[in-house]
């Protein structure tokens, strides 16, 4: 089995700040540091990570070149991810405070330019019983979705960045829907109707430090969070995402995936930077919380 990810690629620009700027205020960094972001390759690289078949569906620009060449290195299968010569490349410019939380400032780029022929030539190649993944920093996710369900394909969608009306777009086809729980109450805000009642086989609820909740049938199961200290929260729920959905993806019922995924993420946290620092499941296994 595989998992195609339509997905973003990011230069990430990390800026350390004693504290996140306020309106008006200029602020120095204590440093600044880059490497491969974006929920995208972010979720790719922590599936790849996870142990699964994961197959980038996306673009880089023209400045963008090394972040296709970073993720194959970790194991991503970057086939489907095309070069364009006009556009530049994703960026994203994250403040990080001294807590471990973050500001991030997205540039789209490439990631809204992906060719339509790149997404049907990548889904082209999908069997059954794979799985399809998006989020939201990309543009085409209705139309890869409609596709990716006639095919029989287990379609998931990370509601992120968060906007109602992404998420309306494509719940007619989702069977997993991952978002946190103010984005759940605005979900349902837009709806009218709560989580469990979306249609949607797996929904997974994010409650920050007090864990993750599942809805699966009617049945709503509590997972606990690690215990740990934040040094950098960020791409941590990318790794969350990319673990349960590559354990899945290997057969594992998805309270084990869960489980798995909640240990990724938390040691994500304790780590500086995303794509980069993704724990592989070696590391994961040997974490003690
Ligand atoms: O979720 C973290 C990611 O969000 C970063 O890697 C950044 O690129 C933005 O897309």
């Amino acid at each position: 089995m595989a998992i195609y990810n339509l997905g973003s690629i990011n230069a990430d620009f990390f800026y350390h700040v004693p504290h996140l700027p306020g309106p008006g205020e200029t602020l120095a960094a204590t440093k600044l540091t880059r490497g491969l972001g974006g929920k995208g390759a972010n979720m790719s690289v922590a599936a790849a990570r996870a142990g699964a078949h994961t197959v980038h569906v996306g673009a880089v620009g023209h400045d963008g070149h090394w972040a296709a060449d970073r993720m194959m290195e970790f194991g991503v299968d970057t086939r489907h991810i095309s070069k364009l010569p006009d556009t530049p490349n994703g960026q994203a410019h994250i403040y990080v405070d001294a807590g471990g939380e973050n500001s991030i400032v997205l540039f789209q780029g490439a990631n809204h330019q992906i060719p339509a022929e790149t997404i049907s030539a990548a889904l082209s190649e999908a069997s059954t019983g794979d799985t399809l993944l998006m989020q939201n920093e990309t543009k085409d996710q209705p139309e890869a979705a409609k596709i990716a369900r006639e095919l029989g394909l287990y379609v998931a969608y990370a509601a992120a960045p968060f906007e109602a009306e992404a998420v309306e777009a494509v719940l007619p086809h989702l069977d997993f829907l991952i978002l946190n729980e103010v984005e759940a109450e605005q979900l349902e805000e837009a709806t009218g109707k709560s989580p469990d009642v979306l249609g949607v086989t797996d929904v997974i609820i994010t409650l920050g430090a007090k864990g993750a909740r599942w809805l699966h049938e009617g049945q709503s199961r509590d997972f606990p969070a690690m215990p740990v200290t934040p040094v950098d929260t960020t791409g941590a729920g990318d790794t969350f995402t990319g673990y349960v959905l590559a354990a899945r993806d290997r057969g594992l019922p998805m309270e084990q995936a869960i489980a798995l995924a909640m240990r990724a993420g938390a040691l994500m946290v304790t780590r500086q930077g995303t794509a980069d620092v993704i724990p592989d499941l070696k590391e994961v296994d040997e974490a003690r919380f």
